[in-house]
């Protein structure tokens, strides 16, 4: 992607509002540096999405929570703070190594207690998490491969209670979602995903663009009726 002097600013604002509103600590920091030095792409979620991952879970008095996609833990430590000291956050996660370093990063951050990480492909591992009996989830937060993206919708919808919250991460993908014809098939999930969201009558959804260091794109957000 160009450089467009835009995006300069963007980081720029996103690092003034980090700095300003969001206050990192070493936990956080050293969940993206283990990322880095593990060579995994950086594609966590911002400090501001962070930060509001966990205010969600404030918001919507969510005690369980499922993520779909750990990578290192980043957004997982997020969300485990979001939640009461005896609420739980379930992260699906389908390679060892990124489950690995998430595991010791969530530990570091002292909310290991609330954290369990299940490793394998994800739309294998939720029908085994349905059959333990596993939530109902107040929160499920979807940031895996884009290709299953309306899967997993339709598997928050069956885990979840009335009044649960949906995120959906990455609903704009740098603007190429307006794109009908693009054959890629991350732009056809994430554009299904949302068509999904506009129209299932169990659910209510919108979507926010976002910009700064991960480029331009944005979230769904959605609330189960
Ligand atoms: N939520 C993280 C970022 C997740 S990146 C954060 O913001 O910190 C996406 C992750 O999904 C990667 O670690 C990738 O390995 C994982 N993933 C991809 N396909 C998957 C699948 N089918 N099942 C489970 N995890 C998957
Ligand atoms: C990618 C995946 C993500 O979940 C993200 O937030 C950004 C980029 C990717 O696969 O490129
Ligand atoms: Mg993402």
């Amino acid at each position: 992607m160009v450089d467009h002097p835009a995006d300069r600013a963007w980081i720029d604002v996103e690092r003034y509002l980090s700095e300003t509103l969001v206050k990192s600590d070493d936990a956080l920091q050293q969940a993206v540096s283990s990322a880095r030095q593990a060579e995994m792409p950086p594609i966590e979620v911002a400090p501001t999405a962070g930060k509001l991952l966990m205010l969600l879970a404030r918001l919507s008095g969510a005690r369980h929570v499922l993520e779909i996609g750990t990578l290192a833990g980043y957004s997982t430590i997020w969300l485990a703070r979001g939640v009461p000291e005896d609420g739980t956050v379930t992260t699906l996660e389908f390679l060892g190594k990124h489950a690995d370093v998430a595991r010791s990063n969530v530990d570091r951050a002292g909310v290991g207690h609330k954290v369990t990480i299940r490793q394998g492909s994800a739309l294998e591992t939720l029908p085994l998490l349905e059959a333990e009996g596993a939530g109902p989830f107040d929160l499920v937060f979807i940031d895996a491969d884009k290709v299953s993206n309306v899967a997993y919708l339709r598997w928050a919808l069956r885990l979840s209670r009335p009044g649960g919250v949906i995120v959906l991460d990455n609903a704009v993908w740098n603007g190429t979602i307006t794109d009908a014809r693009n054959p890629d098939a991350d732009v056809r999930g994430i554009r299904a995903a949302l068509e999904f969201l506009g129209t299932d009558p169990r659910v209510e959804a919108t979507a926010i663009q976002t910009v700064g260091s991960k480029g331009w794109d944005g979230f769904a957000l959605a609330v189960i009726k």
